[in-house]
């Protein structure tokens, strides 16, 4: 009897997870790779400071994308105004929604009714820039009485790696942007396992820290990489941080750049040389940590993710890994940083991180 009802409820966990309800009528719809016909879920992203939605066929194929970046605006702060970043998605909101159901139209016929669900990011995020894009997938989905899915911002980021590709789990991934570097073991299209994190800043953090520091402006990660690309990697011997684990720290690496730059004392500094003997640090310690994981774990297939994701060294080393016979798979520029085909992709194949319409925005991983 105890067997029957574990295996019942096991049998329920396996096949009911992608099943998602239309809002209105409550008919059952079933979600992601087993349901058996095409799948079209629109997805929105407002995290921080771009506003996208996109339309993805089968978590694959991207039939529409949208991205309206609000760096112009940020730029004259030196940094993200949460304030003005959530009024400038409020702008932006109904105009990339348009847009992506004309390119929906013209690049595949498809209309709103056609949409099999609607998504968008619950969090981590800026909560008042998440309320906005939130609220519109919600509406979406009540409106045209389709299945609504919340998706965690950082599962989105790996399933970047799933759009325009043929790539399945498991693998070992690397996680870097603007909040979170991490190390995560994905066994199967739902589950994941973080095996190491940043103790302190964020390699992006780190990235745009040292780039204010240089006197470079927001967004300054994309900019110091360029200059890294003219500059001497050995020129400075900047430390390596020694933390236990899959674990990373790049405080102790922010504060050498501190006094470095701080010992030319306002004579004229070697920027390029700086950036780059930085950006060989950040990406040695993200190699060395990433091989340890892939070694001790034995994975042949390793992802990397997220904005940082977009930086050339970090690309480099890791596509090096192809030598030694490692798959290596990298979104291209455009799904690195944040956009909503990811998130479209992460409900396709992800459906049951979140799935309640009364679901809520967050602010950080809980
Ligand atoms: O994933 P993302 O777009 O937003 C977050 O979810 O955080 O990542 C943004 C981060 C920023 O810190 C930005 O400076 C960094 O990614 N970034 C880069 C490069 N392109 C974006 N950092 C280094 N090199 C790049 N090429
Ligand atoms: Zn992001």
């Amino acid at each position: 009897m105890i067997l029957l009802s574990l295996f019942s409820c096991l049998y329920y966990n396996i096949t009911m997870k992608n099943i998602k309800n239309k809002l209105f009528s409550k008919e059952p719809v079933t979600i992601g790779p087993e349901s058996g016909y095409d799948n079209y879920i629109m997805a929105i992203e407002s995290s921080c400071d771009e506003t996208a939605c996109s339309i993805v066929k089968n978590g694959r194929e991207v039939i529409a994308n949208v991205v309206a970046s609000q760096i112009k605006t940020h730029a004259q702060f030196g940094g993200v105004i949460p304030e003005i970043a959530a009024r400038e998605h409020l702008d932006s909101i109904n105009i990339i929604i348009e847009e992506a159901f004309k390119q929906a139209k013209e690049n595949a016929g498809i209309t709103p009714n056609d949409i099999t669900a609607f998504a968008g990011t619950v969090g981590p995020g800026l909560v008042g820039c998440l309320l906005v894009g939130l609220n519109a997938a919600k509406t979406l989905a009540l409106t045209y009485d389709k299945p609504f899915i919340g998706v965690n911002h950082l599962n989105a980021h790996l399933c970047g790696n799933y759009l325009d590709t043929d790539l399945k789990p498991p693998f070992m991934a690397l996680l870097v942007s603007g909040g979170h570097t991490q190390i995560i073991d994905v066994k199967s299209y739902s589950e994941q396992t973080i095996l190491g994190e940043t103790i302190d800043d964020a390699v992006g953090e780190a990235y745009d820290k040292v780039a204010r520091l240089i006197g470079l402006p927001y967004p300054g990660g994309p900019k110091l990489d360029k200059l890294a690309q003219e500059g001497n990697p050995f020129a400075f011997k900047l430390p390596e941080s020694r933390v236990d684990g899959y674990n990373f720290s790049f405080s102790g690496l922010k504060t050498a750049v501190l006094r470095l730059v701080k010992s030319f004392d306002g004579k004229e500094m070697p920027v390029a040389d700086i950036c780059a003997s930085f950006q060989e640090t950040v990406s040695s310690t993200l190699l060395h940590k990433l091989k340890k994981a892939l070694q001790e774990n034995n994975y042949k297939q390793v992802v990397i993710a997220g904005g940082v994701a977009a930086n050339s060294e970090i690309r480099k080393k890791i596509f090096a890994l192809e030598n030694e016979g490692y798959k290596v798979f990298a979104p291209p520029m455009k799904y690195c940083t944040d956009n909503a085909a990811m998130v479209a992709s992460c409900a396709y194949f992800n459906t049951n991180t979140f799935d309640d319409v009364n679901v809520e925005v967050f602010s950080r991983v809980k």
